[in-house]
Parts: C-alpha cells; sequence; structure tokens
C-alpha cells in the first residue's frame, strides 16, 4: 500500500476563503483580511504544484463580483502554473464581504464545493483549509466524502479573544463584533477532526492550539512557512547600495560602525523602547556600534493613530533623553524594495538584526535578516526559539531586561570568528528550513505517514459511491424531504391534500421522509396516518437510507458512517450518567444510540462530550425537543445523510426540498437545500431565522410544508385551486 501510495501522484484541494486571492500583484494590506494567509496559501500552492509527487492544486476560494474590488476576483477560474489553480465558486451575498460575515454562509459553501468536486473527474487526495471558516467547510467536506482534511489555523480565536480581552474589551461586545463562539467552535470541531495540524512553530502548537479542548499533539506538525529567497540574501563582495547607504548615514557620526539593525511596525509589542534602553544605558554599546531603527513610514507624527503616535514618541524621546544623536538613525521613509539592501548593509557593515518583541509569533524578519547572512540577536518569547534553534545563527535575549538585550548585543558584536560562523549558519539554515520547497518535503512526508495511517478509511471510499444493487436513481428530478413527527403529521386535512399533490407529481417530484423513527416505526405511522410508502426513507436520525416499496437499503452508507463507530464504548461510558436515561430498546440502532435528556441539568451535554472526548471516542450529539438525545456516528445525520444522497445520485443540493420543525432538522435546512419550517417549529430552529433558502411557514405541519412548496413555486395553483389556501406571500 505505502509503496503503491508514493507511487501515485497526490491531488490536493486547498481551502482559503476569506480576503482578496488571485495569482499575480496580491493586494496586501488593502483590508483587514488581506495579509499574510494570502501570501502563505498562493506560495503554498506554487511550491507544491512544483513537487514531482503531486499532479494538481486546486485553490478553492470565494468567488466575488462587487464595482469596487477587480474584476479578477469574478473569474471562477484562475492559472497557478502548470499543475496549479484558482477555484473560486460563489455563495451568499456577491458583494465583498469581511470574514466575519461569512459565519451563516459556510453551509451554502459547503454545498456549492460538493457539486464542484462532482463534477470533477476525480476527488481529491487531501483537503487542506486555511482559517476556522475554511476549516468549517473542509470538515464537512471531509466527513462527507471520507477524505482527511488537514488544516492550518493561521490565527486563533481563542488566542485573539485573550488578548482583546486583556486589552480591557468587554467579552460580550467582542463576540459580537468577531463572532468568537462560531469561531472557536468550528476551530474545536476541525482539531477533533482532522487528521493533520500545520503550525509554524512549536510554540504555536503547544501553547496557543493548546488553548482547546480538542487538540490533540499527536496530529500537529511543525513545519515553518518558506520565504521568497530570490529577494533576500547577503550582501556580494563589491557591494554598495547608495540609496539606502545615504537613508541611513544622514543620522551617524562614524559611518563604519558595525550596525545594529531593527526593522518592525510602530506597534507597542515590539517593544523598540527596551531596545533603547539597553542602547542608551551600555556607554560600550555605544561606542562600538550604532543603533538602526526601521519603524514604518511617517510624515507628521503627530497626525498618526494613537497607539503609533504613542510608540514613536516614546522612541523619539528617549533618543533624547539617552542623547544618542549621532548614534541612532531613524529614517522617516523607506519602500519595500529598501528592505533587502537595509540587510545587506548591515551584514556588511559586520552588525547584527535583532528583534526585542514582547512577544513574536513567527519571526518573518528574523529569517529574511538570516538570509541575508545578518546574525540574529531575538526575544526569547514566540517563534524565534525554533528558529535559532534550526539556524544556530544567534542568540535568545529576555526582552524584558534591558541589560540582558545590551549584554547579549556586545557579545555577538565582539567575536569576530562567532560572527562568521553565524552569518554563514544563518545563510545555510534559512534554505534548509524557510525555503518553500522545503516545507513541501516535509509536508509531504507528514501527507505519506497520514494517507499510510488511514488507509482503511480510504480504501473503503473507494466503495462509497458505488451503486450497490440500487437500479436506477429512486428519483430523477426534486425530492421533497420531510420529517415525520410534528411536521408531515399533526393535521389530517392539509396531510391529505398533500399526499395528494405528492400523488400527482410522481415525475417530477419524489417524496421522502427523514426521521429520528425507527425504520419500522417510521412505516407503522406512515400507514396509521395513510402517507404511501415514500421513494427514500432516512430514518433513525440519519443513520439509516432505504429506497421505495422494496425499502430496498443503501449499504455503502452503512459502510461509510462506520467510521470510528464504537457504540458499547459510547454506551459503556454513559451508563448511570445523572440526567441521562436510555430510550426503549426499539429506538437503539446499530448506529444509533438514543437517551432522554433532563433538562434541569445544565451544562450536561459539554459533560457527555468531555467524558467522549477523555476515552478518545467520536460521535454526533444531536438533541432535540429539549429532551431527546440521539448519539450518531460522526459521519451521520439527517443533513449529511441528504448531501450523501445528492452526491451520489448526482442532483444540486437545491433540488432538495426539506421540511421540519426541530434540532435534528437543523443540518438539512441549512445550506444550499431549499427548506421549510413548520409554523409549530421548536425554539431550537429559531437560530436558522433570516438564512438564506430556510422559508419560515406561517402555517402549521403539512399545511406549513404546502406553502413552503408553493413559495418555491412548486406548486401551480392554477391547476390546484384547492391549495390556495395553504399560500402565503
Ligand atoms: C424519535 C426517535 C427517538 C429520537 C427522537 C429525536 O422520537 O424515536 O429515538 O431520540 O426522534 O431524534
Ligand atoms: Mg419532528
Amino acid at each position: 500500500m505505502s509503496d503503491s501510495l508514493k507511487k501515485q501522484p497526490l491531488y490536493i484541494m486547498m481551502l482559503s476563503l476569506h480576503g482578496l486571492i488571485r495569482g499575480h500583484d496580491l493586494e496586501l494590506g488593502r483590508d483587514a483580511d488581506t495579509g499574510g494567509q494570502i501570501t502563505y496559501v498562493i506560495e503554498l500552492a506554487q511550491a507544491l504544484g512544483r513537487s514531482p509527487d503531486i499532479d494538481r492544486v486546486d485553490l478553492v476560494t470565494r468567488l466575488v463580483e462587487d464595482p469596487s474590488i477587480s474584476k479578477d476576483y469574478a473569474q471562477p477560474e484562475e492559472s497557478l502554473g502548470s499543475k496549479g489553480r484558482i477555484i473560486r465558486l460563489p455563495f451568499g451575498p456577491r458583494r465583498y464581504l469581511q470574514k466575519e460575515l461569512f459565519w451563516s454562509h459556510l453551509d451554502l459553501m459547503v454545498d456549492k464545493c460538493l457539486n464542484w468536486m462532482r463534477e470533477q473527474d476525480r476527488l481529491p487526495d487531501l483537503i487542506h483549509s486555511h482559517y476556522a471558516d475554511a476549516g468549517y467547510v473542509g470538515l464537512q467536506l471531509s466527513k462527507l466524502l471520507g477524505i482527511p482534511l488537514a488544516h492550518t489555523g493561521h490565527s486563533l480565536g481563542r488566542c485573539k479573544k485573550a488578548r482583546l480581552m486583556a486589552a480591557g474589551r468587554k467579552e460580550q461586545a467582542l463576540d459580537k463584533q468577531f463572532n468568537f463562539p462560531k469561531r472557536i467552535e468550528a476551530e474545536e470541531a476541525v482539531l477533533a477532526g482532522a487528521s493533520i495540524l500545520v503550525t509554524s512553530t512549536r510554540q504555536e502548537a503547544n501553547d496557543q492550539y493548546g488553548l482547546y479542548d480538542n487538540f490533540r499533539p499527536k496530529i500537529a506538525a511543525v513545519i515553518p512557512p518558506g520565504i521568497d529567497l530570490s529577494r533576500f540574501s547577503p550582501p556580494p563582495r563589491a557591494f554598495t547600495a547608495h540609496h539606502v547607504q545615504a537613508m541611513v548615514d544622514r543620522f551617524l557620526q562614524d559611518h563604519e560602525k558595525p550596525i545594529i539593525l531593527t526593522i518592525c511596525r510602530p506597534d507597542a509589542r515590539k517593544n523598540l523602547h527596551r531596545l533603547i534602553t539597553a542602547y542608551g544605558t551600555s556607554k560600550q554599546l555605544q561606542d562600538m556600534s550604532n543603533l538602526v531603527i526601521i519603524a514604518g513610514n511617517r510624515d507628521n507624527v503627530l497626525k498618526m493613530g494613537e497607539d503609533e503616535q504613542a510608540v514613536l514618541s516614546n522612541l523619539l524621546f528617549s533618543i533624547d533623553e539617552h542623547d544618542l544623536y549621532g548614534r541612532v538613525a531613524i529614517p522617516k521613509h523607506h519602500t519595500n524594495d529598501d528592505i533587502p539592501e537595509l540587510y545587506r548593509l548591515a551584514a556588511k557593515r559586520r552588525g547584527v538584526f535583532v528583534n526585542p518583541a514582547l512577544t513574536e509569533p513567527f519571526g518573518l524578519t528574523l529569517i529574511e535578516a538570516a538570509a541575508s547572512g545578518l546574525p540574529i540577536i531575538a526575544t526569547e518569547d514566540g517563534g524565534p526559539t525554533d528558529i535559532i534553534a534550526n539556524c544556530q545563527n544567534g542568540l535568545l535575549v529576555n526582552p524584558m531586561d534591558p541589560d540582558d538585550i545590551a549584554r547579549t548585543l556586545l557579545m555577538a558584536l565582539s567575536n569576530r570568528a562567532q560572527w562568521k560562523k553565524w552569518s554563514k549558519n544563518g545563510i545555510n539554515g534559512v534554505k534548509r528550513h524557510y525555503s518553500w520547497d522545503a516545507h513541501v518535503k516535509k509536508y509531504l512526508k507528514q501527507l505519506y505517514h497520514t494517507l499510510r495511517r488511514e488507509r482503511k478509511q480510504i480504501r473503503r471510499n473507494s466503495l462509497l459511491f458505488q451503486h450497490q444493487g440500487e437500479s436506477a436513481p429512486p428519483f430523477n428530478q426534486h425530492v421533497l424531504v420531510s420529517d415525520i413527527d410534528n411536521t408531515l403529521l399533526g393535521d389530517r386535512k392539509s396531510l391529505s391534500s398533500l399526499v395528494e399533490w405528492i400523488r400527482q407529481q410522481s415525475r417530477a417530484m419524489a417524496f421522502g421522509i427523514a426521521t429520528g423513527r425507527s425504520l419500522d416505526s417510521a412505516l407503522q405511522t406512515l400507514k396509521e396516518w395513510k402517507v404511501p410508502t415514500p421513494d427514500l426513507l432516512i430514518t433513525s436520525v440519519g443513520s439509516e437510507i432505504h429506497y421505495g416499496n422494496t425499502l430496498q437499503p443503501d449499504l455503502s452508507w452503512n459502510h461509510h458512517i462506520r467510521f470510528k463507530w464504537r457504540r458499547c464504548a459510547i454506551e459503556e461510558a454513559l451508563q448511570g450518567l445523572s440526567g441521562l436515561r436510555p430510550q426503549p430498546e426499539a429506538n437503539q440502532r446499530e448506529f444509533k444510540l438514543s437517551y432522554y435528556m433532563n433538562h434541569n441539568e445544565p451544562g450536561l451535554i459539554e459533560e457527555i462530550k468531555k467524558i467522549l472526548k477523555n476515552l478518545n471516542l467520536h460521535a454526533n450529539l444531536i438533541h432535540s425537543h429539549g429532551e431527546f438525545l440521539d448519539i450518531l456516528p460522526v459521519r451521520a445525520s439527517k443533513g449529511q445523510a441528504i448531501r450523501y444522497l445528492a452526491y451520489k445520485w448526482g442532483l444540486p443540493l437545491q433540488n432538495f426540498l426539506v421540511s421540519g420543525d426541530s434540532g435534528n432538522d437543523t443540518e438539512m435546512l441549512i445550506g444550499d437545500t431549499l427548506g421549510i419550517v413548520v409554523g409549530n417549529y421548536s425554539p431550537e430552529l429559531h437560530r436558522l431565522k433570516g438564512q438564506t433558502q430556510i422559508y419560515f411557514a406561517r402555517h402549521h405541519y403539512a399545511a406549513g410544508i404546502l406553502e413552503g412548496l408553493a413559495h418555491y413555486g412548486f406548486i401551480d395553483t392554477d391547476k390546484y385551486p384547492s391549495l390556495l389556501e395553504y399560500t402565503h406571500d
């Protein structure tokens, strides 16, 4: 298996949804969503495409049609080299949206991707999601299609929220502005379901992901991103950079002294004032070096934003306080092209690069400096620990201690042999550890390892969508899939109108049910209510699928949902838990464990999740009407059953009209299906109000279904005037 795996070139589907993504002229910094992640995914996609082990990379993102942004982002497809493409799929409104507003549209994206994937000649070997929004989509696709998921967080909700709260912001306001509960819930789910977690540093893995309940160190792979090595290289022998030289030297008395260089945004976290204190209090350091600070561009400090103004005025005052004129350069302006030259100038003058930040998540500038042959002195908090461990090209400092900073700088500048060694180590270390090709090498190693580990699951998937014994598709165009209790059943008069209407649609609209009941119980009730046997029966909360009068079971669904299901172990783990009582034997099925739940037991669901997690048991918990709790395999639910059917039988999800009244109907109502919520719905569905393609009917029970069918234009009231009473628009 492992060998055959190695021989087959891989297809990777990347998902990165927010920001402005295109293959050229990235608009970095245009808004908060178009930053480092965009460069990362584009460069990663290109680097993956260069590997002989990979023959296809699709980077899937959102299609945006908005007059205020370039038409490039409205192109459904863009090439990224010979093996790569950017694929853009629309979801939600057409206009550009900031990522915090994505959440209510992501289920639509799942379904759009599913549709698109079915049209391709091949399924990906790996789905790789970037950031929580894509993680949410990737996880659903991974579950539905049985494809392993890799995830890169880029930034994490729990960390951002903690940081903002520490800065004095109110939790409630933050949750509203940033949608933290949704984001964190999605991140927890992704951590539980992903097979590979790519982090840039060890600290990110341990300290940041470590804040999550579902973090499993076993799946974390520390693979730092690459940098564009063509921009950053050591100074050639005959190096002259007149422009940056003039820019720096007009501040300095003695141009020959080594440069201590720092480059960062004027941000309090970067801790520049302690660097000045370190330099300003060490006469020795001042005698042997100059300090060059590149802290953004400025015209008039007094006209800058409050935070930047505070940082810069603090800096300028400290330079004055320690009387560092002639020794510190702090140029007002620089361009992006000056940056590589500045590193080279500092390297030429045998200087060092310093990053004294209070904390540094990754430390890109340190890698740029290293690639330029400049030894580094860096904060011991965060990513630099990894960089120095990998490259052996400098020293760490305690960012809170100016004496330590000064001492370390002195040490680094005093030993010439040491300096040379560090300079060389940095240049080589970056090539080995921080090029994109090095990244891809480590990435593929991890990926093959995962594919081997999960081969059973993958082999099972090849059976997944085979039609086993079922002859023709059980439905050809549209399907009405209705919940039974309190949706289809409840009002005899409108039910008989609905049944009559369904009978006459036999060609255009098939009829299905999706219920929490078992097959037998569903059939019996339908009989009592004089409903004919449906074409499609999704029973036991989506854990079983049968077709038509012969009640042919869908066996590949059973294979698919068996994944990670350990029924006995779950049953045993929850035995005797207070507030939980097993339902009668008839309700217990191979893929469904059902309980009554005491609603006076707050936090019960959380407790159950914790118990299962601690025993490494995986399950989908679904509660309805505040009293039922169904525990299913992770891949089973009414909603997943419908998506499986859409995929298997080749129907777009929009061809599924679904109706329901309670919690276990949620997943089939959201997304690209056409949803109908009957007027007598239970409160847990209230949160779906206002979502696209979910119609809240005024009428109750079957009358509500008829009202919904009319709303979506399926009922021609000229032909069925008796149904006029159910329309309402
Ligand atoms: C039906 C099933 C029960 C389940 C409930 C909610 O009543 O019989 O087992 O818990 O639906 O899904
Ligand atoms: Mg119901």
